[in-house]
C-alpha cells in the first residue's frame, strides 16, 4: 500500500469533517464490490470519532457509538430519490476481537465497511481497501494517515 495523504488534525471536531469529506467522496466510486475503509490506531487514538463523521458524510443521523462492546453494527442510508446514498448500507464494525467474519458483506458494491481495528483481521481484509492510521501526537492533535 502507498501513503497517499498525511494531515494534522487539531480537534475531535476537524477529524469528523475529514471524515465526513472522505465519506461524500467515497459514495462517488463506481466500484463493484463493497468499499472497505480499515482504521488502524491506539485506544483513543480517533477511530470511533472518524466512523461517527463518517457516517455523518453518508447522510446517516443515527447515533454512533464505539461498537467495543458490539461486534457490527448496521446502518440503512437515507433513501430520497436520485442520492448517492439511497440504499447503501453502512457496516461499522470493531474487529478488536477478531471473531466477526465479514467476508459476506464485501459482494454487494451498495455496502459500505469501516472496521476499526482492520489490522486485526489483515487476513481477510479485501485486496483493495482505503486503510487510516491514526497517531496520537498531543492531547487534541492526531496525524493521519491514508494509504490505498
Ligand atoms: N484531533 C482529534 N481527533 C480525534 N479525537 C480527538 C482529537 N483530539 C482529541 N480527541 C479525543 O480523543 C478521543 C478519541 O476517542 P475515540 O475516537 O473513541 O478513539 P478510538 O476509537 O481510536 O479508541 C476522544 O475522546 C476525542 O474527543
Ligand atoms: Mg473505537
Amino acid at each position: 500500500m502507498k501513503e497517499i495523504l498525511r494531515v494534522l488534525s487539531r480537534s475531535e471536531a476537524e477529524t469528523k469533517k475529514f471524515a465526513e469529506v472522505f465519506a461524500k467522496e467515497i459514495l462517488k466510486l463506481k466500484q463493484k464490490t463493497a468499499v472497505v475503509v480499515g482504521l488502524e490506531g491506539e485506544l483513543g487514538a480517533g477511530k470511533t470519532t472518524f466512523a461517527k463523521g463518517f457516517a455523518k458524510g453518508l447522510g446517516i443521523k443515527e447515533e454512533m457509538k464505539s461498537p467495543t462492546f458490539i461486534l457490527m453494527r448496521v446502518f440503512r442510508s437515507p433513501t430520497s430519490r436520485g442520492s448517492r446514498t439511497s440504499g447503501r448500507h453502512f457496516f461499522h464494525i470493531d474487529a478488536f476481537r477478531a471473531e466477526l467474519d465479514f467476508s459476506e458483506f464485501l459482494k454487494s458494491p451498495r455496502n459500505i465497511l469501516l472496521i476499526e481495528w482492520s489490522d486485526k483481521v489483515r487476513k481477510i481484509m479485501p485486496k483493495k481497501y482505503f486503510q487510516f492510521r491514526f497517531k496520537h501526537i498531543a492531547k487534541n492533535s492526531r496525524e493521519i494517515r491514508l494509504y490505498a
